[in-house]
């Protein structure tokens, strides 16, 4: 099978319809639009900064697909590495990839994790959890000493908010929370799986918030944490140390350092 085609039955195997139709829907169209080329070649960039012993965190989504596929074939070459992945989609990747996992019973920080994003500003201020999985990877994240993100540079933009913000929210008043959420002027939607709520992989609701551009993120990162019932926001703000953007088009990776 080729490999794009393979990497639509792994997603749609990992992300079956009516748990996570959204995500699905998203990769297909990312796909369709051969976006896959430059999420591949910023993935294959990314694993070079990886070592032997190092413990590294596992991303979610089509893009650090590549990336897990990529380390579980250093693995498979002799490479020594232990991860946490940031949902259990990239868990059962890595299972499959004899990546080893480890609890964080084990651990306390990690070397470097590697993840995607939905939206890059200049900053590196980034919108994430298109796939749901934001809170498992906000905690990754937070105990990581070197943050890679890797992106096609479709998700470079001068100012976020063209994708709509998610947000992790408790089940319990949700309605509340989508109250106060939407006094901060966006407009929302709690996103479906089917006919039924989506669900992460933590059993929380995602509400995906659209505030058209955001022109100050932290504050608007703030604002929304502070509402009773959010488990966590999208907003990843002052986290990432590198952004690796590849082109569909292909060519070399671009490595674009933390602004000072
Ligand atoms: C999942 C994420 C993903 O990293 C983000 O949605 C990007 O996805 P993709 O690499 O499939 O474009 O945050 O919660």
């Amino acid at each position: 099978m080729e490999t794009e085609d393979k990497i639509k039955v792994i997603i749609r195997n990992s992300y079956p319809y009516g748990r996570n139709l959204y995500f699905w829907q998203k990769c297909n169209a990312r796909m369709e639009n051969s976006a896959i080329n430059g999420k591949k070649i910023a993935a294959n960039k990314a694993v070079e900064y990886v070592r032997n012993g190092m413990t590294l965190g596992l991303g979610t989504g089509s893009t650090a697909y590549w990336a897990i596929r990529g380390i579980g074939d250093m693995v498979k070459n002799g490479l020594s590495v232990r991860a946490i992945a940031t949902s259990i989609q990239s868990e059962e990747l890595a299972r499959e990839m004899n990546i080893p996992l480890v609890p964080f019973t084990e651990i306390d920080h990690l070397d470097i994790t590697i993840d995607g994003a939905d939206e890059v500003d200049p900053a590196f201020n980034l919108i994430k959890g298109g796939g749901g999985a934001l809170l498992r990877e906000k905690i990754v994240a937070s105990a990581t000493r070197f943050y890679i993100i890797i992106v096609d540079e479709t998700k470079l933009v001068k100012q976020l908010g063209r994708f709509p913000l998610p947000v992790e929210v408790a089940p319990f008043g949700w309605e509340l929370t989508e109250r106060r959420l939407t006094a901060l002027g966006c407009t929302l939607a709690r996103r479906m799986a089917g006919d039924k709520p989506f669900l992460t992989d933590n059993q929380h609701y995602i509400l995906d918030c659209s505030f058209g551009t955001i022109a100050d993120p932290p504050q608007l990162h703030r604002q929304v944490s502070d509402i009773t019932g959010v488990m966590e926001d999208g907003f990843f703000i002052n986290m990432a140390n590198i952004v690796i953007a590849g082109s569909p088009s292909g060519g070399d990776a671009r490595v674009l350092a933390k602004p000072q």
